[in-house]
């Protein structure tokens, strides 16, 4: 497997104008890529954080089967707008997958929503609530990936593309370690590929790390 990829960041549909501000979406080419990689058409594939849809529309395309969770509402109403199975984008809460109607998952590939370690809002809820701290997000992360182990097959893998994030007074969070190391507890990591962008992509790097999770051995 190669580990270290290039690829476009870009996308085939343009956010509608209330949304402008709001484009937190990852590259069609990686999602795409991931999913000629480690499924096959038929297999069934799950988003946790789905935003703006682009690992459902893109596995629309490769006749995968994609279900995604939303929190924000209006951004899950817009993604059942562009896809041919809008009942497969969920509004919902990751934290509370286990009550959402979603079947035995063969792959699961996401952008979770980022943390900076003094932050003070909660990215589980879009940021619109006060959470409990940067250790708290792990373990809400954590959580939700024991979810996605639940409902994974023994075969499947699951991956996470993030990115760690510098910050204006220099610090940096290592959000990408931490990641790894969080869902480390709840599946077995096989490794990083590292993600070279063309640009920026707006963390103060221009690349991000694709982590790449399978079943932990029983
Ligand atoms: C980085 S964005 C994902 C972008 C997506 N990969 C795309 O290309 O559009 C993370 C998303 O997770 C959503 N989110 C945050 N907390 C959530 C939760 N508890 N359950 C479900 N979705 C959540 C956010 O609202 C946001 O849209």
């Amino acid at each position: 497997m190669k580990t270290f990829l290039s690829l476009k960041n870009s996308h085939s549909k343009q956010l509608p104008a209330q949304f402008a501000k709001q484009d937190v979406r990852y590259s069609e080419a990686l999602v795409e890529h991931f999913l000629e990689q480690f499924t096959k058409k038929g297999d069934i594939i799950l988003d946790p954080f789905m935003g703006f849809g682009t690992t459902l529309l893109v596995a629309e395309q490769m006749e995968r089967t994609c279900y995604g969770i939303e929190f924000d509402q209006e951004r899950q109403e817009y993604v059942c707008s562009i896809l041919q199975h809008p009942d497969r984008a969920l509004h919902g809460d990751s934290m509370a997958m286990s009550s959402l109607p979603i079947p035995d998952i063969d792959f699961s590939i996401t952008s979770p929503p980022y943390m900076g370690q003094t932050h003070t809002e909660n990215p589980f809820t879009s940021y619109k609530t006060v959470g409990g701290g940067y250790s708290q997000y792990l373990k809400d992360l954590t959580h939700i990936y024991e979810q996605v182990a639940d409902k994974l097959k023994p075969n499947g893998r699951a991956i996470l593309e993030v990115s760690n994030l510098k910050h204006e007074d220099g610090s940096v969070t290592t959000l990408a370690w931490d990641v790894a190391r969080a869902v480390s507890e709840v599946l077995h990591f096989e490794g990083e590929i590292v993600m070279s962008w063309p640009d920026d992509c707006g963390y103060g790097y221009d690349h991000s790390y694709c982590l790449v999770f399978s079943q932990k051995s029983k």
